[in-house]
Order: structure tokens, then sequence, then C-alpha cells
């Protein structure tokens, strides 16, 4: 962490010459269980990891906004008055579009003050470990700071989501921003989205002598093309169908007459959300009532529902979850938006290094790509640093 603090607070002096006024920073995370149910109004339970990105930030005397990274060669600048949706393009669209989300949330962007910023991350990128919540939150926490708005951090979720929304087109829910800002140390974020409501519930991962291991397939995935946006839709579709506002207001006793209405693939998909919602209700009492060494089984079931139900999953993605279900896993699951990304393991600690060598042997025999694995801790959400 000192690391990257240091090569962002200098990335920022040598961008622009002098010194930022401060460093924020705000964690990926990792989806512990409820894939898909966040734009359904329905539960979620993710915590923030270690994994952070920083931005050095300092305010202007114009109305500039001048945004630059260690992953980016160009400085990209615009005036505050003119940022619209459309004007932003590439990795700057995540910065620069919570700035203009924050004036549709009630900053006034023709009387706050114009900011450089440099950003800099460990988050891997096209993981589903969530690297755009990141930025996003950490710059909402910064600009929330300076530009002294008093907005609470469930608000700063919903300008981080607006950003990615409308500016980085991607037609996400709140999870991930919620878990980067809400997140706490040792333990899960417990949402209900839609109500907004959330409580934090202790993971208890290093009392049962269990961690989580991330196995990044290294296969990309982005959601703002493609299969993300055809789930969501299907969703719609279903919960138009069964006259609800949303599938939260569809419960399991409600599926075998959903199935008499809907065509074969709408009712899998709304099936998966149904379950997975019940799910998550399970793991949170199950994780109350007798820790997480308990809570394998619901692990490898929502597994399955996004692999036959959902169909998000992918080849690598399931190899690595069998390989380590195989291996002693107390359980396994893709987790984040599918289609590529990572999938994570709660695995016993001295079962460790057995379990990577094991995934990294049949990803061989496969024929795929070498795999990235590598334990993540839950961690404090969006900080300021300095
Ligand atoms: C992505 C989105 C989230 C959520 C997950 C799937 O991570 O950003 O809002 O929909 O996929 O659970």
């Amino acid at each position: 962490m000192s690391d990257i603090r240091d090569e962002v607070r200098s990335g920022f002096t040598e961008t622009f010459g002098y010194e930022p006024a401060g460093l924020w920073s705000a964690p990926g995370r990792v989806n512990l269980i409820g894939e898909h149910t966040d734009y359904n109004g329905g539960f979620v339970l993710p915590f923030a990891i270690d994994r952070r990105t920083v931005v050095a930030l300092a305010l202007r005397d114009d109305c500039l906004a001048r945004v630059a990274s260690s992953f980016a060669d160009e400085v990209v600048e615009i005036d505050l008055t003119e940022l619209s949706p459309d004007r932003l393009h590439g990795w700057a669209a995540y910065p620069l579009g919570v700035a203009w989300a924050l004036g549709e949330h009630g900053a006034d962007l023709s009387a706050v003050p114009g900011f450089d910023a440099y950003i800099e991350s460990d988050v891997p990128v096209g993981s589903g470990l969530s690297s755009s919540a990141a930025i996003e939150s950490a710059v909402a926490i910064a600009l929330n700071d300076v530009w002294r708005l008093r907005l609470d951090r469930p608000e700063l979720a919903s300008v981080g989501q607006l950003a990615e929304n409308k500016a980085v087109g991607a037609p996400t829910g709140i999870m991930d921003q919620s878990a980067s800002l809400l997140g706490q140390k040792d333990s899960a974020v417990f949402l209900d989205c839609r109500s907004l409501e959330s409580q934090i519930v202790d993971l208890g991962l290093t009392a049962a002598g269990l961690v989580v291991l991330v196995m990044d397939t290294g296969v990309s995935h982005a959601h703002a093309t493609g299969g993300y946006a055809e789930r969501r839709a299907s969703c719609e579709l279903g919960a138009r169908m069964l006259g609800v506002e949303s599938l939260r207001e569809v419960s399991i006793d409600d599926l075998p007459r959903a199935r008499t209405i809907l065509d074969d693939v709408t009712f899998r998909r709304v099936r998966h959300v149904v379950t997975e919602d019940q799910r998550v209700l399970d793991t949170v009492r199950t994780l109350r009532e007798s820790g997480p060494a308990a809570i394998g089984e619901l692990l490898d079931a929502s597994h399955r529902s996004m692999r036959d139900d959902f169909e998000i999953s992918v080849p690598e993605l399931d190899l690595a979850v069998e390989t380590a279900q195989e291996n002693g896993a107390i359980g396994a699951r893709m987790t984040g938006g599918g289609f590529g990304g990572a999938a994570i393991a709660l695995i016993r600690k001295d079962d460790l290094s057995r379990i990577q060598v094991a995934i990294e042997g049949a990803f061989a025999e496969h024929g795929f790509g070498l795999p990235d694995t590598f334990v993540v801790v839950a961690a404090q959400g969006a900080s300021r640093e300095s």
C-alpha cells in the first residue's frame, strides 16, 4: 500500500509539477454470493478486498479538470461546465464521469473549483474484481471532501453507479460501489439493493482457519457490451411477464407458476435470480449461526445456478471451480458479472499451495492460459489516506 501511495504522489508531482493536496483510496471487491441480483432489487453479500485504487488530487484556481494515470499516456483535460457523458471516452470516463455524476447529485459544477488528479491501482483490470468501482469510489470520496459536498456513502455509491451507467455505458447495478465504499475489515456488506439498507456481517475467516482464494482465469470481459445487458433485459422481461416491478417480488414458491408463464430461457434466468436471493439470505444466517465453514454448499449451488440457469460461466471458470472443489475447497463459485474474470474458493489455509498447484496443473492440461491465483483479505472501504 505504501508503495502505491509513493507512486501516486510522485506520479502526480511529475505530471502536474506540484504536490497533491491529499490522497484517497478505495478497494476492489469480491462478491461472496448474490450475483446478478443487485439490478433486480435483491440481496448481495460482497466484501472489499486488500487491493486498492489510490488517487492524488488537488484543487485548481480555474474550472479545468485534468486526470492522469500510470495506465494511460495522455493527460485528459476538460472544463467542468462542459462535462457530459457523451464527451467522455476511454479510461477518463471513470474519474470524469464521477465529477459529472456529482453534478447530477447536487454539486454546482459551474461554481466548484477544477482539479488535477493522478490515479494508480493494484486492483487487476478485467478480472471481475471491480477495478472500475474502485476508481469511481476513490474519486467520489476525494471530490466529496475537497468540494465539501457532505454526501453520505450510500449516495456516493449511487454517484459511482451513475458514472458507470451513463459515462462508461455499462448497465450495472449498485453492488460494486457499495462494497468499495461500505466495506469493513474481516467483514462482508449485506446489502438490500431495493431499500439500500446494509448490515456488516463478520466473516470469521481467521478464527476458522479459512481464506478466500481468487482464481483469475485471465479471460477478460466487458460489461458495456454483450451478455451482461442481455441478462439484465431477460430479467426485466421476466418481471414484466410475471406482473411485478422487479424479481425481488418473486419467491421460490412462485416458481412453479412462473414456469407455466415464461419461455424456458427466461424462466431459467428468473430461477437463478430468485434462488440466488434466497442463497444470500441463507448465507448470512449460516455465517451468523455456524460460521464460514458451513457456507460451502451455498457457494457451490450458486455456481451451478450461474452455469446452468443464468449461463454466464465459461469453461475456464468451471474448471477453476471444479478443481478447487475436487481438492478440498469448502465451496467455490465464479464471482462478478461473468463471461470471464475470476472465481473464488473458500479453502482451509493449509490447503492453499496444494490447491494453487492443482489449478495451474488443470489449466495447463486443458491448454488454457496460466491463471493468476491469490488470497484476498476483507479490507476497509474507501478512505482518506493522507
Ligand atoms: C458486475 C456489476 C454488478 C453486478 C455483478 C453481478 O460486477 O457491476 O452491479 O450486477 O456484475 O452480480
